[in-house]
């Protein structure tokens, strides 16, 4: 049953068995990103977060744009002392990135900017074959600020993060796949099916492991290489007190589905 949340003005939400997914919905502005949608968005995701029902969060956007950037109509005549003393974008980022529930990016068109570092925010990204990505900031006098000079760096190397950065250019699907950025690339009209087998089956599992594996792997990208093993391999150990692992194991062993009851 499909269950819509209340009304915002810049998201469309709507919770679907144990999916919530979250649409960015300014569609004369490409989707770009201004106070009201990041806002937003913060609120919606720390909803789901509380809601037990939810267990895995989709976030996507339309056909044509998941996110054309932040939204330069409100950043052009803003001084320094404006963006830096407003903190510009650093409380919305940090809410959405406190969510512990697993979020998964649908991108769709265009990804510039802000909406490519919003992407780069969530656990993984899924993307059509008509998605775009992009950090064309330096063709408007800045540059990057969410992320996409540091995790773009991370996650695609060097060479084409400055590439991305310096040029301007987008980046089409093919290329994001073979280079790392996005995990899967599936035909435009498939992209909200696929994104939602992939919710469900990271739903089905226990919610203890996956809060788990969530936090291993965002460490990986904080820590040396030793201090990072030394948190998985604990964090392994200390699943042995869940129920969930005493199931998942049993259930292998007797040839059945596991039942999670995430305890
Ligand atoms: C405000 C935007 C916008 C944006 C598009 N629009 N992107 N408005 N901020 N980032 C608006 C357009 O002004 C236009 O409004 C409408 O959306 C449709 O866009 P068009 O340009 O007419 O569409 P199209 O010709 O198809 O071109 C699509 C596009 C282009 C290639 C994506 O819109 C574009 O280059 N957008 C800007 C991309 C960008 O530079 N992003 C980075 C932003 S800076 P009207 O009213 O004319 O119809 C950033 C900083 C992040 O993200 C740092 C975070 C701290």
């Amino acid at each position: 049953m499909m269950v819509h949340l209340m009304a915002y003005e810049t998201i469309i939400v709507d919770v679907e068995d144990h999916i919530c997914v979250v649409s960015l919905n300014r569609p004369d502005a490409l989707n770009a990103l201004n106070d009201t949608l990041l806002g937003e968005l913060a609120d919606a995701l720390e909803d789901a977060q509380k809601n037990e029902k939810v267990r895995c969060i989709i976030l996507t956007g339309s056909e044509k744009a998941f996110a054309a950037g932040a939204d330069i109509s409100v950043m052009a005549n803003k001084n320094f002392v404006e963006a830096f003393m407003g903190d510009m974008f650093t409380e919305a980022s940090n809410r959405i990135l406190a969510i512990r529930k697993p979020i998964i990016a649908a991108v769709s068109g265009y990804a510039l900017g802000g909406g490519c570092e919003l992407a780069m925010m969530c656990d993984f990204i899924i993307c059509s074959d008509t998605a775009k990505f992009g950090q064309p900031e330096i063709n408007l006098g800045v540059s990057a600020g969410l992320g996409g000079t540091q995790r773009l760096t991370r996650f695609i190397g060097k060479s084409k993060s400055m590439d991305m950065n310096l040029t301007g250019r987008f980046m089409e699907a093919d290329e994001a796949e073979r280079c790392g950025l996005v995990s899967r690339v599936v035909p435009a009209k498939k992209l909200r099916d696929e994104a939602i087998t992939a919710a469900t089956r990271v739903a089905e599992k226990s919610m203890v492991a996956v809060a788990m594996v969530k936090e291993m792997v965002n460490r990986s990208y904080e820590t040396s290489l030793d201090e990072g093993l030394l948190f998985e391999r604990r964090g392994f150990h200390s699943l042995f007190a869940t129920e969930d692992q005493k199931e998942g194991m049993a259930a292998f062993l007797e040839k059945r589905e596991a039942q999670f009851r995430d305890k």
